[in-house]
């Protein structure tokens, strides 16, 4: 589904960064991050003009040839691994930041993944996270996973994540403008969340 999504020769999310991670990156300290299901590269691409060192992954093969496309274009350097972040392993104590940009999978995998997400962190390493909270079912905005099981509410990420420390963890309607699928007023969860040293 995603290779045929993202076969055409346009940027299905644009090839800016996300709002959030913009606002929200300078609490990176400066080293690597990693970025989960990264699509076309906007963001990748974004945190290596910061001069971060990334790696990048995700399921889609087209994405991944993209993003590559991108960060030559840009002059910048990331490291992308196709693969699946099922059988995703995360080094411990590894990362200075991890990135989490509309990421949905389904809860199971996805609490086993914020497991590793919390380990891999360095003491002072900051997740940030946005995706489609359940009430964008309701939204008039344009993106997200039509199944409830993939959305993410706030109680359930702040159980996850509970070993951080949430600098930011807020649900919210955003006016979104990211490319041709993700456009309008969305609802939105938002956090940050550091390791603590
Ligand atoms: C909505 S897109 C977001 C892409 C990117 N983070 C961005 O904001 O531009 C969701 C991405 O999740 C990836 N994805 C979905 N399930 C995945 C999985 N199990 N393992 C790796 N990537 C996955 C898809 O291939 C797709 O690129």
């Amino acid at each position: 589904m995603w290779d045929q999504r993202y076969s055409g020769e346009n940027f299905v999310y644009g090839t800016e960064p996300n709002e959030f991670l913009v606002e929200q990156a300078y609490r990176i300290p400066q080293g690597s991050v990693l970025c989960l299901a990264e699509g076309e590269g906007r963001n990748a691409v974004y945190l290596a003009q910061k001069g971060y060192e990334v790696h990048a992954i995700d399921l889609s093969t087209i994405g991944r040839d993209k993003a590559m496309s991108l960060a030559e274009k840009t002059g910048t350097r990331i490291r992308y691994d196709v693969g699946d972040l099922t059988h995703l392993e995360i080094a411990p104590e590894h990362w200075s930041g991890i990135v989490s940009i509309f990421a949905h999978s389904p809860s199971a995998l996805r609490r086993e993944l914020h497991k590793k997400v919390v380990s891999g962190l360095q003491p002072g390493g900051v997740f940030i996270l946005e995706a489609f909270s359940p009430n964008q079912l309701n939204s008039s905005g344009l993106g997200g996973p039509k199944d409830l099981d993939m959305l993410m509410s706030l109680l359930d990420l702040k159980q996850e994540l509970a070993e951080l420390d949430l600098l930011l963890a807020r649900e919210c309607l955003r006016p979104v403008n990211e490319g041709e699928l993700h456009r309008g007023e969305c609802s939105v969860i938002q956090l940050v969340g550091v390791k603590q040293g």
